[in-house]
């Protein structure tokens, strides 16, 4: 084993220790340290048997191990352990070491440590890492940003770890400053929220409507992983269905229908709602894991509030078929919409984003990794300032050929009462989103009748604003014209 180790480990739970295992096995020195040090112990006895990774019994002996610059990797509880570990370390280290956080930080946090740490003279990045423990260990996908003078120092050992695609070409790639990185992670994670959101709703018209079983699910699943909506999700989604509980019972149907969340899908919502970005439906998804877990309520409310009568005579292999076209088209929206928060979120903290690299760090290693990335890196490589995805000729086309599939899912929910909130505000945001002239002239008259708040007109030039007395009994005074 090497003097003194490449690179230094924090935090041995399940993503910590399989990433220390998958930067040996590319040829690293690792250092492995954990808050309580009976772990390490256990560690270096167990899986790291053998291997060129050392263990540390404090946070002195960790950055006495390490090679300068010293990097230190945090894979710890995003939140206050964060700023803990921080603090611990800032004593022991020397200008221009490197402090890696790649826990689901949110971005704000980013920032301010990334400022933090450069006041002290030292490098902070903040690292989005994707593919769970699996990924973890054999290549994940990571969105690093931070300080850049860091990223020299790191680029080979995180691109080494990370996953590969079919070129070779590495899953990793220097995302931005302070929080960019970060910033991406929780994009590709309210991305997750959304793709599980519509797989779910796919699953729903087909066990309620169609009457399917488990097991036809996962032969359908099977088939579409084939095709374009070849993904991870829709790999798991097709594995989980054939999987039997003890009684062969399939197991999905025993699980309680009320979704978890840690919170990115939730944050991903609040940055668009504060940057006025249209993201329905991510939105959509997150709240609809919120009406799961309120189980209580709705089994009530189901045995006195009553919708349709679920019944289906028209053609199932049709509609099954439409269901494909219902998940392709929509998943198109939702990553427009992603990549419209992302390039509004550059323009607001000034980062500047690679957005055909962010589909290339997502085409392998991480939850969201599918075949379509790779549609989505062509897209930007042809045209890197493309406002939205829908204005990409394959992107355009392939929604347009699919609408009519797309919009017969929709109206089989509605008429059959089967919630699809991801699956119909995607349609609504694309016939919003073609449409010339929406109805706001309407709102805009009613928000001037009861508040003065002025409109502008058609027939004058934008950025004039106009009041009118609609009930005679108003001022002419307009209220001030401002946008939030
Ligand atoms: C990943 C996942 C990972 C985690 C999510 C789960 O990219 O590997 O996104 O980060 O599984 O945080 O999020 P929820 O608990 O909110 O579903």
């Amino acid at each position: 084993m090497k003097e003194l180790s490449d690179i230094g480990l924090v935090g041995l739970a399940v993503m910590g220790e399989n990433l220390i295992l998958n930067m040996e096995s590319k040829g690293y020195t690792v250092t492995a340290y954990n808050r309580s040090v009976e772990k390490v112990e256990s560690f270096l006895d167990g899986r790291a048997k053998g291997k060129k990774i050392r263990g540390a019994a404090s946070i002195e002996e960790l950055v006495a191990s390490l090679e300068k610059p010293r990097k230190i990797k945090l894979m710890v509880k995003a939140g206050q352990a964060v700023d803990d570990f921080i603090e611990q370390l800032i004593p022991h280290l020397e200008p221009g070491d490197i402090i890696i956080d790649g826990g689901n930080t949110h971005y704000p946090d980013t920032n301010r440590r990334t400022d933090y740490l450069k006041e002290k003279g030292l490098l902070f990045i903040g690292t989005g890492v994707s593919g769970g423990e699996e990924g973890a260990l054999t290549g994940p996908s990571i969105m690093p940003g931070g300080a850049p003078e860091a990223w020299p120092h790191v680029k080979d050992i995180l691109q080494d770890i990370s996953a590969k695609v079919d070129d070779g070409s590495p899953c990793c790639d220097w995302v931005g400053e302070g929080g960019a990185g970060h910033f991406v992670k929780m994009i590709h994670n309210g991305i997750e929220y959304g793709d599980m959101q519509l797989i779910c709703e796919a699953y729903q018209i087909m066990k309620d409507v169609l009457g399917m079983s488990a097991d036809e699910m996962h032969e359908v699943f099977a088939e579409w992983n084939e095709g374009d909506l070849d993904s991870y999700l829709i790999e798991i989604t097709r594995d989980i269905l054939a999987y039997k509980d003890d009684d062969g019972e399939p197991l999905v149907d025993k699980i309680l229908d009320t979704a978890g969340q840690k919170g990115t899908g939730k944050w991903t919502g609040i940055v668009a709602l504060d940057l006025g970005i249209p993201l329905t439906l991510i939105s959509e998804a997150v709240f609809s894991r919120c009406i799961s877990s309120r189980k209580d309520e709705r089994v009530k409310a189901s045995q006195v509030v009553k919708g349709p009568e679920t019944t289906f005579d028209g053609d199932k292999k049709q509609l099954i078929k439409d269901l494909k076209d219902a998940l392709y088209a929509s998943k198109i929206i939702s990553y427009a919409q992603g990549y419209l928060l992302m390039r509004e979120a550059a323009k607001e903290f000034g980062w500047h984003l690679n957005y055909g690299g962010i589909a290339l760090m997502w085409r392998g290693g991480c939850i969201i990794r599918s075949s379509f990335l790779g549609n989505i890196k062509d897209a930007f490589d042809k045209n890197p300032e493309l406002e939205n995805l829908l204005l990409d000729d394959y992107f355009r086309k392939t929604v347009e050929d699919a609408q009519a599939g797309w919009r017969r899912v929709a109206a089989t929910a509605l008429t059959q009462g089967i919630p699809a909130p991801a699956i119909t505000s995607a349609l609504s945001y694309f016939d919003g989103f073609r449409t010339a002239r929406l109805p706001a002239n309407l709102l805009q008259a009613q928000r001037d009748y009861f508040g003065a708040h002025t409109y502008e007109r058609i027939d004058h030039d934008r950025g004039e604003f106009f009041h009118t007395n609609w009930t005679g009994r108003g001022g002419d005074t307009a209220s001030t014209t401002y946008n939030a």
